[in-house]
C-alpha cells in the first residue's frame, strides 16, 4: 500500500518524549501541563450520581441543555454577553477538539491562517490537515507580546483566520484591551475569522482582567471562542470543553461535529451542569494558582535561572542564557538526566525551532512537588 501522509512532519510530541524520559530517570516532571493533585470530590460524586440515576445514554448533539443554559448564565455574569444556549454553544470532547472543529469548519485548501509562535502544539497540524497554510509570526521576545505591525503586513487576500490564545501557553503572557482593539482594526471590513483559545480564562493573575472575545459582540460574529473544563476543574483527563460563537458560525461548526464525535460523555455533562452554579470554584482558581506561581518563583529565586513574566496559565518560563551554550532541547534533556527535573524546551513550540534559551515549567503542582524540583535545581552549577 502507498500511504500519503497528510502530516508528514508530525512525530511524537515533545510532551510524550519528555514524560518518558522523566519516567526513565525518575525525575520530577514539571513538563506536561496538568495538576498532580486531585479534582473536587463533590464533582466526582455528581458524576457518580448521574451514572447511578441512569444518565448513561447519548446526550443531544450540541450538549446537555442544562449545561448549555448554565454556561450562558455564566457568560452573561462574567462577560456581560447574552448568548443563546440553543444556538451559540456546543459541548465538545476537550478544548483541542473545539479548536480542530472550528478550523475544519472554516478552512479550505490554500487559505492562510495567522498563528503566533510559540504556539500550542495542535494549531499547526490542525491547519495543515485541512490543506491550509499557517503564516507564522513570532511573538516579541522576551515579553511575548503580539507585533501588530507585522500582523498588518502579513495580511493577504488569502488570510482566512487569525488565532489568538490568552492566557498563553507556553509563556503565560496575556492580551490587553489594546491588543483586542488592534485586532478589531485589522479584521474590520474583511472576511477574516478569529479563533480565540481561552482555555485558561480563569487562570489569570495579579488582578488582571481576562480580555475574552465574548465581551465584544462585533467580534463574536466572526469568532470561535474555545474553552476547556479540564483546565477549570483540574480534570484534564476528562477531555471536556466547549465552543461559543455566533448562531451562523455555530450552525456550520455543528455540521462538522455531528459526524465526527456527535455527542459528549453524558454523566460528566450532567455533573458539570450542577457544579457550575458554584461560582467560587472558578472564581477562586486564579488566586489559587497564582499562589502556586508565587511559591514557585520564590523557591526558584535561589537558583541560577532567570524568570520571564507569567501573568496567567499553568506555566512559568525561565531563561538559562549565560548558563549553557546547549540548545534548549539538549539543556532540558540534561536537566532531566543529571538533575532529575523535567521541563519543556520552548523551541518546540516554534515550527522552525527558534531557540531563545528558554524552558517552560508547569507550576500547577503540589507544594512538595515544587519543593522537590527546586531542591534539585539549586544544585545546578555552571
Ligand atoms: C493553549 C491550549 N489550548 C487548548 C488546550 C486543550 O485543552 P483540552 O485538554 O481540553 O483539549 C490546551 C491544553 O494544554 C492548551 O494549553
Amino acid at each position: 500500500m502507498i500511504i500519503h501522509s497528510k502530516l508528514p512532519d508530525v512525530g511524537t510530541t515533545v510532551f510524550t518524549t519528555m514524560s518518558l524520559l522523566a519516567a526513565q530517570h525518575n525525575a520530577v516532571n514539571l513538563g506536561q501541563g496538568f495538576p498532580d493533585f486531585n479534582m473536587s470530590e463533590e464533582l466526582v460524586e455528581l458524576v457518580n450520581k448521574a451514572m447511578k440515576s441512569g444518565l448513561n445514554q447519548y446526550a443531544p448533539m450540541a450538549g446537555l441543555p442544562l449545561l448549555r443554559e448554565r454556561l450562558a448564565e455564566k457568560v452573561e455574569k462574567l462577560y456581560a454577553r447574552k448568548i443563546n444556549p440553543d444556538t451559540d454553544i456546543t459541548i465538545t470532547p476537550g478544548g483541542t477538539y473545539a479548536i480542530y472543529t472550528a478550523l475544519t469548519t472554516i478552512l479550505e485548501p490554500g487559505d492562510e491562517v495567522i498563528v503566533f509562535e510559540p504556539a500550542y502544539d495542535s494549531y499547526i497540524p490542525n491547519i495543515e490537515v485541512n490543506g491550509a497554510i499557517p503564516v507564522l509570526i513570532p511573538l516579541k521576545f522576551p515579553d511575548y507580546s503580539i507585533p501588530w505591525d507585522v500582523v498588518r503586513k502579513s495580511i493577504t487576500a488569502r488570510t482566512k483566520m487569525i488565532m489568538i490564545n490568552s492566557p498563553h501557553n507556553p509563556t503565560g503572557s496575556v492580551l490587553s484591551k489594546n491588543d483586542i482593539e488592534q485586532l478589531r482594526q485589522i479584521v474590520a471590513r474583511t472576511n477574516i475569522f478569529i479563533l480565540s483559545d481561552e482555555v485558561y480564562e480563569h487562570l489569570i493573575f495579579d488582578g488582571l482582567q481576562h480580555e475574552s472575545l465574548l465581551r465584544h459582540a462585533d467580534l463574536l460574529e466572526r469568532t470561535f471562542v474555545c474553552f476547556s473544563f479540564g483546565k477549570t476543574y483540574h480534570s484534564t483527563g476528562w477531555k471536556l470543553g466547549y465552543c461559543i460563537s455566533s448562531p451562523e458560525l455555530m450552525k456550520e461548526f455543528r455540521k462538522v461535529h455531528q459526524y465526527n464525535c456527535f455527542s459528549v460523555h453524558t454523566p460528566s455533562q450532567a455533573a458539570l451542569g450542577e457544579y457550575i452554579t458554584n461560582s467560587s470554584a472558578y472564581l477562586g482558581l486564579g488566586p489559587f494558582v497564582q499562589k502556586k506561581r508565587d511559591y514557585f518563583q520564590q523557591l526558584m529565586a535561589d537558583t541560577l535561572f532567570k524568570p520571564l513574566p507569567s501573568y496567567g496559565s499553568y506555566f512559568q518560563c525561565y531563561s538559562y542564557e549565560g548558563l549553557s551554550a546547549e540548545s534548549d532541547k539538549e539543556f532540558a534533556i540534561r536537566l532531566t538526566k543529571e538533575y532529575g527535573v523535567t521541563t519543556i524546551p520552548v523551541s518546540t513550540f516554534y515550527k522552525e525551532g527558534k531557540d531563545d534559551k528558554v524552558i517552560r515549567f508547569c507550576f500547577c503542582k503540589k507544594e512538595e512537588t515544587l519543593q522537590r524540583a527546586v531542591e534539585k535545581l539549586r544544585l545546578f552549577k555552571v
